[in-house]
Order: structure tokens, then C-alpha cells, then sequence
């Protein structure tokens, strides 16, 4: 099939390359014509494990093609995907979807043949609905066919989602765009079909917002457990391992931290609390699970700042890890993004390491902030190291703790990642901070 992707940033270029990778012939579109001329000549421009390969050859393989020019691409497609950016609005959390209509306005008035547009994006429930009023009063033939197709890939794992899905949400009102659909998912389904999962557009849109905001629900319960935990010295990750064995439950999610960011949970969640507030249906546990995120960003500078008696001036701390999770450069909605300014405000000095946020993260924050190559640079002559997000580069088997204890200044470890069993970190002579459990203090 031929296929035009709107929007080439985490979700339009791996579902792109995906779909290229399946055999059709796609153009990836965005209006920035810098990620155009770099993906034209070979650079991606996001981090996402395997990406950069499966572009390569696709792009050899005359599959896969880049373009800033939508209008001369839209009529060769059998069906075009938007993919463009729903940001949180400006106010009450309603998403932003002025890059969504002005994308759909566009095509209205471009589109000269019969295709199917369907929409990668979140949007609200009911957006999918506006749409087709614009296609219907604005499109010269009224043959545009829409349907609601959300995206469930996880950052640091996309490529993976994107071609081992745990599902395929398909929501459309024209029997024949489900048709073509399932054709152009059938290889990624084929070892159970039961994954494809066909409904109408206004479910579909609610399935992904539904499920973005259960699992945000998750990671706020535990975060609240693993407070309770802290106050009558249980521990959090045997609670987690405990419950995750109970299969309706599952481990994931179960992992306290300091808090959910990205791109998703944090926008997706208010956006679904305005859609249900607007429909008088409040979703209080949702609203909950906002309110238990939102008070994380005090939780973990307060942890801090209590080890240090509540006088943070002239403290120097590693911040390890600056990306809302793993396997990303993301740092969209990132707590190190919160942390930092807090600690500089209140007079600290920051040697920060990541092992792909810097080059966004240098842009993004100014004050004493040293970039550092690596975990040691960034452990020279600390206060405490900091660990906030958890890159298996962190993991003990390949950090030579031995030879931090040499860099610090004071043998302090606070981990917001519940990385490390604390005797391996207090049997090195570190007091070991970590969350929803007791904190260790040096044994040597
Ligand atoms: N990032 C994720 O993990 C993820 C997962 C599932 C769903 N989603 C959803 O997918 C959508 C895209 O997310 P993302 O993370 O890929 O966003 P992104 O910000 O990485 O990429 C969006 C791209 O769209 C481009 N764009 C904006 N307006 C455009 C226009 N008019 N024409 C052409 N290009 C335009 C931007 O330049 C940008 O490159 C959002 O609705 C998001 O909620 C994201």
C-alpha cells in the first residue's frame, strides 16, 4: 500500500519505518524542515534503540521516503496517517489540537481522491467526529473515509511495540476502511489474530485515554504505598513482587519512582479528566492519581533536602539520569527537569550525566549545571548522587561503585529508582536513601 505519514516524531517515524518495513511505500511528512533535511541525509532525529538501522534500510530499499511537502504526496496515498503533536493546552488540560485541524484543514482541501485518514495522535473522545465535519463541508468530493487507529508504543521500546503490538485498536464507522486496515496490519497480527481489536471511532479514541490513565492510576498507588511503606518500615518492592504475582495485577507499574512523566501519562491524564469533567461524568479516582503525581515533585526534593538538614546552599549533587525513563531522550514532563531548577534555587550546584538527554537537557537548563561524559565525571567531589532515572547503564554489575567512593566528596546515595539491594551499597560504606524503604546507613 502507499502510505503518507504526518508528523515524523517519536510516533509518526517509528509507525513510518514499521510500515515500511512490512513492505509498503510510505513518505514520512513534517512541517519541520530541519528533521526532513536530516532524516534525508541519514540522521534521526530522536534516540529509540534499532530505529536508525531499520530507517537506513528502508530508505536503500526505495521504501521509505522523507518529504516537507504534503500537498504533492497526499493524492498517491491509500491512506494517511496523522501523527502530529497533542500538547497539553494552556489551561484546564484540555489538549492542544490546533496542529491535529490544521493538518485535517489541509487535507480537506487537498485531497483529490478517494483515502483513508486515519488519526495516530491522541485526541479526545469526539475529535475523530469534528473531523469528518471539516472533511465533509470543506473537501471538494467528500471521499475521505476517517478512522481512529491509537498508538500504544512505548518510548525506548517502540520499535519492539511497533512490530510485536500487544494490540491493534481500529476504530472506524466505514465497514471497508476496516477492510483495508486489517490488510495493512495482518503481518503484525499473524501469530494471533485476536489482537486485532475493531470497534467504532469514539471507543477507540476512549480506549487509548482509558488506558494511558489506568496505568498512571497504578504508578500513583504504589507511589502512595511506598510512602506508607517508609512510615511503618515495610518494603515496597517485596509489596510490588507480592502483588505482581497475582496475575489480575501484574508487576508492571508496581514500581515506585519519582513519579510518571513523558509525553503521555502526564498530558493524557488531565486531557481525559477535561473530557470527562465537560461531560459531567467525573473520574475522581483519575483526578486522584494526578493529585498523588503532582505532589511526587515536593516528595523527592523534600527527601533530599531533609538529608541535608533542610539547607541545601553550596551542595553539589550528581544527577544521574535526566530522561523520564529509560531507553529514551524524552525529557518531556521529566522529574530531573523539575528537580534541578529546585536544587539550583535553592543554592546547589549540579554535575549532571544521561546517557542521551544532555544535548537536549543543556538546552532546556541554565545555572551551575556541569555536563559530564560519564557517572564519575559526574561524581566528582559530591554530596550525594542522585539516581533518577533507571538506565541499565546504572545497574551495579556495571558501576564500579568502589571507584565513586574514591570521587565523592561524602559517601551519600539517594535512589529514586529502588536500583540497588542496600547491603551491596552499605557494605561499601554509602548511606543508601531509596524510596518506600528503610534507609540504610553505612556500615564501615
Ligand atoms: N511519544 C509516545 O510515546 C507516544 C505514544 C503513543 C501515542 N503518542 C501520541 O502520538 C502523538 C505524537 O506524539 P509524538 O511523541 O510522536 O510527538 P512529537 O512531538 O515527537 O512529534 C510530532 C511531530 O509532528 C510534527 N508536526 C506538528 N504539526 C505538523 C503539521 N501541521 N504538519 C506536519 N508535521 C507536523 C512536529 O514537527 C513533530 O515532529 C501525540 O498525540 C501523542 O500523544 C505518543
Amino acid at each position: 500500500m502507499n502510505i503518507v505519514v504526518i508528523g515524523t516524531g517519536y510516533v509518526g517515524l517509528v509507525s513510518g519505518v514499521g510500515f515500511s518495513e512490512l513492505g509498503n511505500n510510505v513518505v514520512c511528512i513534517d512541517k519541520d524542515e530541519k528533521i526532513i533535511d536530516n532524516l534525508n541525509t541519514g540522521i534521526i532525529p530522536i534516540f529509540e534503540p534499532s530505529l536508525e538501522d531499520l530507517v537506513h534500510k528502508n530508505m536503500k530499499e526505495g521504501r521509505l521516503r522523507f518529504s516537507k511537502d504534503l500537498i504533492s504526496e497526499i493524492n498517491n496515498a491509500d491512506i494517511i496517517f496523522i501523527a502530529v503533536g497533542t500538547p497539553r493546552g494552556k489551561e484546564d488540560g484540555e489538549a492542544d489540537l490546533s496542529s491535529v485541524f490544521s493538518v485535517a484543514e489541509e487535507l480537506s482541501k487537498n485531497i483529490e481522491k478517494e483515502t483513508i485518514v486515519a488519526m495516530k495522535s491522541t485526541v479526545p473522545v469526539g475529535t475523530m467526529k469534528i473531523i469528518e465535519k471539516i472533511f465533509k463541508t470543506k473537501s471538494n468530493n467528500k471521499i475521505i473515509k476517517t478512522a481512529s487507529v491509537p498508538e500504544f508504543l512505548r518510548e525506548g521500546l517502540a520499535v519492539n511495540d511497533f512490530m510485536q503490538p500487544s494490540r491493534v485498536i481500529v476504530g472506524s464507522n466505514y465497514p471497508e476502511v476496516h477492510s483495508t486496515l486489517y490488510e495493512l496490519h495482518r503481518p503484525l497480527i499473524k501469530s494471533n489474530k485476536n489482537l486485532y481489536f475493531q470497534t467504532d471511532t469514539q471507543t477507540a479514541e476512549l480506549i487509548k485515554y482509558a488506558s494511558n490513565a489506568f496505568l498512571a492510576v497504578k504508578i500513583s498507588f504504589i507511589n502512595e504505598i511506598s510512602n506508607l511503606c517508609e512510615k511503618i518500615g515495610a518494603n515496597v518492592e517485596e509489596v510490588a513482587d507480592g502483588m505482581g504475582l497475582d496475575k489480575r495485577i501484574g508487576r508492571w507499574g508496581l514500581s515506585t519512582g519519582p513519579g510518571y512523566g513523558g509525553s503521555c501519562f502526564p498530558k493524557d491524564t488531565l486531557a481525559l479528566i477535561h473530557t470527562a469533567s465537560q461531560n459531567e461524568s467525573p473520574l475522581r479516582i483519575v483526578e486522584a492519581a494526578v493529585s498523588v503525581n503532582d505532589s511526587r515533585k515536593a516528595f523527592v526534593f523534600s527527601k533530599i533536602s531533609e538529608e541535608f538538614n533542610n539547607d541545601l546552599r553550596n551542595k553539589n549533587f550528581g544527577i544521574l539520569g535526566l530522561t523520564f525513563k529509560a531507553g529514551t531522550d524524552d525529557l518531556r514532563d521529566s522529574p530531573s527537569m523539575d528537580l534541578i531548577p529546585k536544587l539550583i534555587e535553592y543554592g546547589s550546584n549540579i554535575r549532571a550525566y544521561d546517557p542521551q538527554g544532555i544535548d537536549e537537557a543543556r538546552k532546556k537548563l541554565e545555572g551551575p549545571i556541569v555536563w559530564c561524559k560519564d557517572i564519575y565525571e559526574a561524581s566528582e567531589n559530591v554530596d550525594a548522587i542522585i539516581f533518577m532515572t533507571e538506565w541499565s547503564e546504572f545497574d551495579s554489575k556495571n558501576i564500579d561503585f568502589n571507584r565513586i567512593a574514591t570521587l565523592v566528596k561524602k559517601k551519600i546515595i539517594i535512589d529514586f529508582r529502588n536500583m540497588y539491594k542496600p547491603y551491596d551499597i552499605t557494605s561499601l560504606g554509602f548511606d543508601y536513601i531509596s524510596l518506600g524503604r528503610k534507609v540504610s546507613r553505612s556500615i564501615d
